[in-house]
């Protein structure tokens, strides 16, 4: 198997969360430190990081960066503060499902420290711990999903994706892209094509220049070639990530993929999701309950800072809700569950997990996959 590298978008650092601004890629690898929660927030919100389980990861080590400042002198004074940490971060970005998961974990932490009456210093080491243990796990999760994936994958063929589920999205090596990653990795011959994903572009800056770092042959498309391709048979596996799928299998994700996932029904090409148990939002019956954020029209009406719209009404909802009837797998880490989703789904989220894997001191530079 050849060792494959991949990029990190986020680390926790002494001088403090060390991020990759992913707004300036392709054409430059600009780092930011952050010392302060709120920095952490406007980099979320503003796109430096992206992508569901980045934004988890991001919004830990935002609370544990919060908790490691604070000015707070009692627990009561902590929780007070506590609270505003959890909101600002909260307020973000509201779609992916992620974000508050990693928001959840970390208060549970926090309580049960709370609980054990532990001194300050001592929450501030466990919170920090704690990020880095979500980010750690998030790697192993990755690797998972890749494993499993990968035997969907053709043995020789091309595979399309949308937007960046990648190692800039994750914090590993992707999930939907760690699947591509580890089939490759595997000896398969495979092809990708990346639609551009318009407004925001993450196919062309990030996907496209990820996949160009391995080595893995690619072919950039816009997103209305998207039918054109999968109708004269170019396209034998469509795989994307998720943002959040509802207890039934629906799922939301960059706007885009429900077309991709009709179009690939209509063609009889099958449409797998890789997405992370943390993804996975039970208190909703179906994707109609899925909030769907709705961006600024800027980011529509104008490429590169240059206006090529005249100023008129824009619609900008960054992602939609894929159906679950529409796919054909959804790849976890614990399994690939099938439909009837509201039954494979639960089925795998009650399996054990795999041992935790252990929090590393992490430095934001390539990792090697095997
Ligand atoms: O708006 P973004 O760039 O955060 O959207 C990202 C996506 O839609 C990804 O496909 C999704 O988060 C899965 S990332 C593993």
């Amino acid at each position: 198997m050849r060792h494959v590298q991949v990029v990190q978008p986020i680390a926790w650092t002494e001088a403090g969360v060390v991020m990759l601004d992913q707004r300036r890629l392709p054409t430059e690898v600009v780092h930011h430190t952050y010392t302060d929660y709120r920095e952490v927030a406007r980099a979320i919100a503003d796109m430096v990081i992206r992508g569901a389980p980045a934004i988890g990861v991001a919004a830990a080590m935002g609370v544990a960066l919060g908790v490691r400042h604070t000015r707070a002198r009692t627990v009561e004074e902590l929780r007070t503060e506590y609270d505003v940490i959890h909101r600002t971060l909260a307020a973000t970005r509201p779609t992916a499902v992620d974000l508050f998961w990693a928001l959840d974990r970390m208060k549970r932490r926090l309580e049960t420290l709370l609980v054990e009456s532990a001194p300050l210093e001592r929450i501030q080491q466990e919170l920090i711990r704690e990020a880095q243990q979500i980010h750690a796990e998030k790697r192993a999760i990755d690797e998972a999903i890749g494993r499993l994936g990968a035997a969907l994958l053709p043995h020789e063929g091309q595979v399309m994706t949308q937007c960046n589920a990648g190692a800039l999205a994750t914090g590993g090596i992707g999930t939907a892209l760690g699947i591509i990653r580890m089939a490759v990795a595997e000896g398969r011959r495979l092809h990708v094509l990346v639609p551009e994903t318009r407004p925001y572009l993450q196919g062309a800056r990030l996907t496209a220049w990820e996949l160009q770092q391995d080595g893995i042959p690619l072919t950039l498309i816009t997103d209305n070639m998207v039918g054109h391709m999968l109708r004269t048979g170019q396209v034998h596996a469509v795989v994307t990530g998720a943002d959040r799928v509802a207890a039934n299998g629906d799922t939301a994700n960059k706007i885009g993929t429900y077309s991709m996932a009709v179009l690939a029904r209509e063609h009889g090409v099958p449409f797998y999701v890789a997405a992370p148990l943390s993804t996975l939002d039970w208190t909703i019956p179906s994707g109609e309950h899925i909030p769907i954020e709705q961006r600024r029209p800027e980011e529509v009406t104008h490429l590169a800072g240059v206006r090529i719209a005249p100023d008129v009404p824009v619609a900008n909802p960054a992602f939609d809700v894929t159906p679950a009837r529409l796919i054909t797998a959804i790849v976890t880490e614990r399994g690939i569950a099938r439909p009837p989703y509201e039954d494979s789904l639960r089925q795998l989220a009650a399996t054990a997990p795999a041992a935790a894997a252990p929090a590393p001191a992490c430095a934001p530079q390539a990792r090697q996959v095997q």
